[in-house]
């Protein structure tokens, strides 16, 4: 439920702000009102912080947009603080880097005009009220004045105060979705994360929007960072079910994602990711899931239409592969050999071994893959190294490699426990002199 904040005077919102953020934020705002006083510009919180503050929700970054110029309040911040600062390449923006990696990212004011539907924007400088116009949706126009006259007062200009209210999400104008269609993606995050709804006219924009197919236009590499986005949410199943629902994955593939086999899959990989000791990278067993919920013919056309290339498409192609092929050892034996799992799961990655505990059906093969991620693998992790081989009288070559691999079998079978077990073992099994 939304829970913005009943007491909106400057005087409440600044006791708020200062006791919600830490006192090198807090004070990187002091100085950017300061230094934005010299430079005679005005200075606003604004867009998802704003929201976020007003929701009590966390915010994870600070957007500050400046009537004026950036960079050259970035360069008078960080000359003050003695901080560095990143000049980007989009327009007008730099972002001012503290000690402790927190950052703030300065913008000026725009308004964005678009060629085309999809088109990337041309953008010039503008007032506040045209930079928070340019936006997605109401709820994201809201703004903070840092600094001058009526520091800390909010700007509502688009009623995103009373939309965070109602819980709505409302585009500003009727061409919004397709100016920028990866905004049909993120109503739907807001959406899901906020337990809000889609404003009516909104909804019926977004629907026009997918069967004007305008994704059609839209960059593979920019409807996969929405969908990354998506799948870093905390708990993202019910946003790729919406998207399915509404049409959305189709604008990327037909295929892409079966509903009933994938949701199930999906919400399995969700519980077992919330007590899984090693941290892979969530969204892409997501992903992984998503790719293994759609017919393999179509895979492959997935990943090209998203831009995925080279290292990170073979990497899914590969991980669902060996999935597949793992299961399939696995499956075979009733009570398996640590070194069948060894073998079977040592080269998968973290994400590809999440994915497997979602697929493993009978309790035999869910057993063998706990066992290794709880113990085996760590047992296989080798003390000696080659320099130790060297040590022991071993040349380099072929045999390094047959003894470590060796060593790591025994190491899950018998009692190996220090580096000097370890040395004794092989010293038992392998002769220097015929290395
Ligand atoms: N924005 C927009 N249209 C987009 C992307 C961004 O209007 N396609 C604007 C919104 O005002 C948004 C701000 O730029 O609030 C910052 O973008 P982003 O960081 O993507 O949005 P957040 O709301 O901060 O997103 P999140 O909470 O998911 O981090």
């Amino acid at each position: 439920m939304p829970n913005p904040k009943n007491t909106l005077q400057p005087d409440s919102i600044r006791s708020q702000l200062k006791a919600k953020v830490s006192k090198s934020v807090w004070k990187l705002f002091e100085t950017t009102a300061t230094c934005a006083d010299n430079l005679k510009m005005d200075v606003y919180l604004v867009g998802g912080c704003v929201r976020d503050f007003l929701l009590d929700a966390e915010a994870l970054d600070w957007d500050i947009v400046v009537q004026g110029d950036g960079p050259e309040l970035g360069e008078a911040i960080a000359a003050k603080l003695g901080f560095k600062i990143q000049k980007k390449s989009q327009f007008l923006t730099c972002a001012v880097v503290l000690e402790n990696e927190d950052k703030l990212d300065i913008a000026t004011t725009r308004s964005e005009t678009y060629k085309h539907p999809a088109a990337l924007p041309e953008v010039q400088k503008s007032s506040i009220d045209e930079d928070l116009f340019r936006r997605d949706f109401t709820i994201n126009t809201l703004a903070l004045k840092l600094n001058g006259e009526n520091a800390f007062s909010l700007i509502n200009k688009y009623d995103g105060l009373e939309d965070l209210n109602s819980g709505l999400i409302k585009i500003l104008h009727s061409k919004s979705f397709l100016d920028d269609p990866t905004r049909a993606f993120r109503a739907i995050r807001y959406e899901k994360r906020f337990e809000f709804s889609l404003e009516s006219e909104t909804n019926q924009l977004l629907k026009e929007a997918i069967d004007a197919k305008v994704f059609d236009r839209l960059s593979g590499f920019r409807i996969f960072n929405e969908l990354k986005r998506t799948l870093q949410e905390k708990r993202p199943v019910s946003y790729v079910q919406r998207y399915k629902e509404i049409g959305l994955l189709q604008c990327i593939h037909p295929n892409l994602f079966d509903p009933t086999s994938g949701t199930k899959l999906l919400n399995k990989i969700e519980k077992g990711l919330h007590h899984l000791k090693d941290t892979p990278e969530k969204w892409k067993v997501y992903f992984l899931g998503m790719l293994y919920s759609t017919p393999k013919k179509s895979r492959q056309p997935c990943l090209s239409r998203l831009d995925i290339k080279g290292k990170e498409a073979s990497f899914f192609q590969e991980s669902i592969e060996s999935v597949d092929k793992t299961l399939i050892a696995l499956d075979k034996t009733e009570d398996i050999d640590p070194i069948v799992i060894y073998e079977a799961l040592h080269r998968l990655s973290d994400e590809a071994i999440s994915l497997l505990i979602a697929l493993a059906k009978t309790e035999g093969v869910k057993k063998a893959i706990t066992s290794y991620n709880d113990y085996y693998r760590e047992r296989a992790i080798l003390k000696v190294n080659g320099g130790d081989l060297i040590k022991l009288g071993f040349s380099p070559g072929p045999t390094f490699q047959n003894i470590l691999e060796s060593l790591k079998k025994a190491r899950l079978t018998e009692n190996i426990q220090t580096k000097d077990d370890e040395i004794d073992w092989i010293q038992k099994k392998f002769n220097p002199e015929k290395s």
